[in-house]
């Protein structure tokens, strides 16, 4: 069985589409990202999953649990890191934890215990007693993990959990994140990071206009979109009759312009540095930089969004 599973979700606000239909299966054990940029319908998904949102047509299912008909069961197995969140600013983390742990109707003499061993995962425990108003956006965003974790949910959603964080910050949620789900917990993870959702994920949807655009381990999207390899040419004085001959070589499939930058699909091939710095040099073209590299999952996105736009 999945421990979430999907069919024909969907979220509109008037006439507007924000989830469009959607059918997920996310396994026992996953990491598994969202990825899309602001406004792909991420938050509005999760808000769904976590019952915070009703569909306006559609059916979830989180571990076994209907979001529409069991809300309470769902909501027991689930905690949420939300992308904006509200910690009590005058109360420290042990004082946070404790109210919602009351909140939670978890036995008193167990939340202080549950506290303790939280706020050291989330390495805050030498902070415990402090006002909390005062901590950094990372440190406040560690809280916000542990108190969604003070009832040992099974599922766990982060909501752009790094979004605004410094790269130290960003590197230390991430390592919790791992530490957790070897712990057995499912981790529902949205992200706007190409790298971060590569790094992290186990499987990601791309997200793009409320609708997934393609779901998969970051190797088979890439494998989906292209088997070429990357050519980053930065020629900042590239003629168009030069990009136009560079479009028609053999060993090259594709070309788009990126600033001063030329990236091109190339096949793989140990001689295509000399080939294009050859290409170059005849035609007097000033060549800073060629770098050659496997695709990245940003190259994966472009190919996909500007095909959605053709369709
Ligand atoms: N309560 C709402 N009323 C109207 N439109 C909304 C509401 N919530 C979200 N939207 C719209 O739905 C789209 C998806 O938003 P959201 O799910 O927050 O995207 P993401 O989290 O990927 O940035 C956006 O265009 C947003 O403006
Ligand atoms: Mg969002």
């Amino acid at each position: 069985m999945f421990e979430i599973e999907t069919h024909g979700l969907e979220k509109k606000f008037g006439n507007f589409t924000a989830v469009n239909a959607i059918d997920l299966e996310v396994k026992k054990g996953e990491i598994f990202g969202f990825l899309g940029p602001n406004g792909a319908g991420k938050t509005t998904t999760i808000k769904m999953l976590t019952t915070l949102a009703t569909p306006t047509s559609g059916t979830a299912k989180i571990a076994g649990f209907d979001v529409a008909t069991q809300p309470a069961k769902v909501r027991s197995r689930i905690g949420v890191v939300p992308q904006t969140f509200s910690l009590f600013e005058e109360l420290s983390p042990m004082e946070n934890l404790w109210y919602i742990g009351k909140l939670n109707e978890i036995p008193e003499k167990e939340i202080e215990s549950k506290s303790i061993e939280l706020l050291k995962a989330v390495t805050l425990y030498d902070k415990r007693d402090l006002p909390s108003g005062g901590f950094s956006g990372g440190m406040k965003q560690r809280l916000s993990l542990a108190a969604s974790l003070l009832h040992e949910p099974n599922i766990l959603f982060m909501d752009e959990p790094t979004t605004g964080l410094d790269p130290q910050s960003r590197i230390a949620m991430r390592d919790i994140t791992r530490d957790l789900n070897r712990k057995g917990v499912t981790i529902i993870y949205t992200t706007h990071d190409m790298d971060e959702a590569e790094k992290l994920c186990d499987r990601i949807a791309i997200m793009d206009h409320g609708n997934i655009i393609a779901i998969g381990t970051a190797d088979e999207l890439k494998r989906k979109v292209s088997k070429h390899e990357i050519a980053e040419i930065d020629a900042p004085d590239a003629s168009k009759e030069t990009v136009d001959a560079l479009r028609k070589l053999p060993f090259i499939h594709s070309v788009e312009k990126d600033g001063s930058r030329l990236v091109c699909e190339v096949s793989d091939g140990s001689e295509m540095f000399s080939k294009l710095s050859d290409f170059f040099k005849k035609r007097q073209q000033q060549v800073n930089e060629i770098r050659i590299r496997k695709l990245s999952l940003e190259d994966v996105f472009i190919k996909l969004t500007k095909k959605d736009l053709r369709e």
